[in-house]
């Protein structure tokens, strides 16, 4: 049976339960086939090790998606959008843009940050408290991310309803299939965002804020020494980063809730122990990864798990098959709030390791610890919605009654 799913896997085509529940073929795949073909030619990897090995060579493994999206995407906005953005580039242009979204990124701006957000979250759930049933999606999990990213651009309020259908409408581009009505839909958005932008970048070099606080200040000025990006890096880029924390984070958020609500005996254990809440957020990272996929490609002649593979091929890491590795990790079905030695894959690894996981981190923290805090016997009024993508997994509604 096992060995029968794994035969027949194919990331083109794959059967809708895989949707709701992928983690029986990850294991089949891990056990019978963890360095597997794809009838495209691609090979999709499961174990730990093999993940974590390619995305730690950078050298060899190769980020720049040129070649694999210009059959894809064509000569299109959303070809020129995510050639140029910074986790599809290798060195040394990655190194540079890196540097400069990073230090914007650095830790103590991330901890500027948790007032506003620990007020935005108590608005959010003080919005709740009178209410039957809510949408812990809509209601919560997605308000949160686009508020953040918006703070941290500064992008005006009134302005920030957009950012979210733009940036699920290009990462949706992304699935491993790309529909025509997917494709009409991310290069609007990539074409309107740029527009948006534009305004946004002009009015901010014309005003610039402090570059101590605000992150597009920063990525516009460039380095002391001197490093800047380009007019078409600086916008990419900004629409990048929009992008790279909306749905991961509202999906961390979203995991989390069901999670703890699917799992009776650790949603009491956080609320007896709310200090727990770090290592929960690392376990619904590793349980329930919000972003399932990764891609390179081979530089040069190499092998991956005693498997040779030639230059050029196509590689697929599949973070949430690595992430429930028994190698790695001891019982890793079992979702454990407290579990410790937890060195999940769901920020990647190396050179191109999430430059935002700090803010992810806090963000799930501060949004899962509050609204447990304040209602504590939260209780799914019906089955939540998956949202129905491979690479990034989430909910689109999961229908709540906020219970004190
Ligand atoms: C739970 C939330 C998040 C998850 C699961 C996540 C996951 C990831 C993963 C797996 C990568 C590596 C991609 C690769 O190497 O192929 C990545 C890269 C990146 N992420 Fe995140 N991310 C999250 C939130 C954020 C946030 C909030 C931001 C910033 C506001 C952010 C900014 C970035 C950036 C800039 C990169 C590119 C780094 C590089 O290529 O050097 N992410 N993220």
């Amino acid at each position: 049976m096992d060995a029968d799913f794994a035969n027949e896997f194919d990331l083109e085509s794959l059967p809708a339960s895989f949707y709701d529940d992928p983690y029986p073929t990850y294991r089949a795949l891990r056990t019978h086939a963890p360095v597997k073909r794809m009838r495209n030619g691609s090979w999709f990897l499961t174990r730990y090790a093999d993940c974590s090995a390619v995305y730690r060579n950078t050298a060899t493994f190769r980020s720049d998606k040129r070649r694999e999206f210009r059959p894809k995407f064509g000569d299109t906005p959303l070809f020129e959008h995510h050639t140029n953005s910074l986790v599809f580039n290798d060195a040394p242009s990655h190194t540079r843009v890196r540097k400069l979204i990073v230090g914007a990124l650095s830790p103590r701006a991330i901890s500027s940050m948790a007032p506003a957000l620990q007020g935005l979250v108590d608005r959010l759930l003080d919005g709740m408290a009178d209410q039957a049933e809510v949408d812990l999606i809509a209601d919560f999990a997605a308000a949160i991310p686009v508020e953040v990213i918006g703070n941290l651009l500064d992008v005006p309020h009134a302005e920030r309803g957009q950012l979210r259908d733009w940036s699920l409408a290009i990462l949706g581009a992304l699935e491993p299939v790309l529909s025509p009505e997917s494709a009409v839909r991310g290069n609007q958005a990539v074409t309107d965002f740029l527009a948006y932008l534009r305004g946004l970048v002009g009015d901010r070099r014309a005003h610039p804020g402090d570059p101590e606080h605000d992150v597009l200040t920063r990525l516009i000025q460039g380095e002391p020494d001197g490093e800047r990006l380009s007019e078409t890096e600086l916008l990419h880029n900004c629409i990048f980063l929009l992008n790279a924390g909306h749905e991961t984070t509202t999906n961390l958020i979203g995991n989390g809730l069901v999670a703890l609500h699917d799992h009776p005996d650790q949603r009491e254990r956080l609320i007896e122990d709310p200090m727990l809440i770090t290592t929960a957020v690392e376990e619904i990272l590793r349980y329930e990864s919000s972003n399932q996929l990764g891609n390179r490609s081979v530089a040069e002649p190499t092998e991956v798990g005693g498997v040779a593979m030639p230059a050029g091929a196509l590689i697929t890491i599949c973070i949430g098959a690595a992430n429930r590795d028994p190698e790695v990790f001891p019982d890793p079905e079992t979702f454990d709030i407290a579990r410790t030695a937890n060195r999940h894959l769901a920020f990647g690894g190396g050179f191109h390791m999430c430059a935002g996981l700090s803010l992810a981190r806090l963000e799930g923290q501060v949004a899962i610890g509050s609204l447990l805090n304040r209602f504590p016997d939260y209780a799914l009024t019906s089955p939540p919605v998956r949202g129905g993508r491979v690479r990034f997994r989430g909910f689109l509604k999961v229908p709540c009654a906020p219970r004190g």
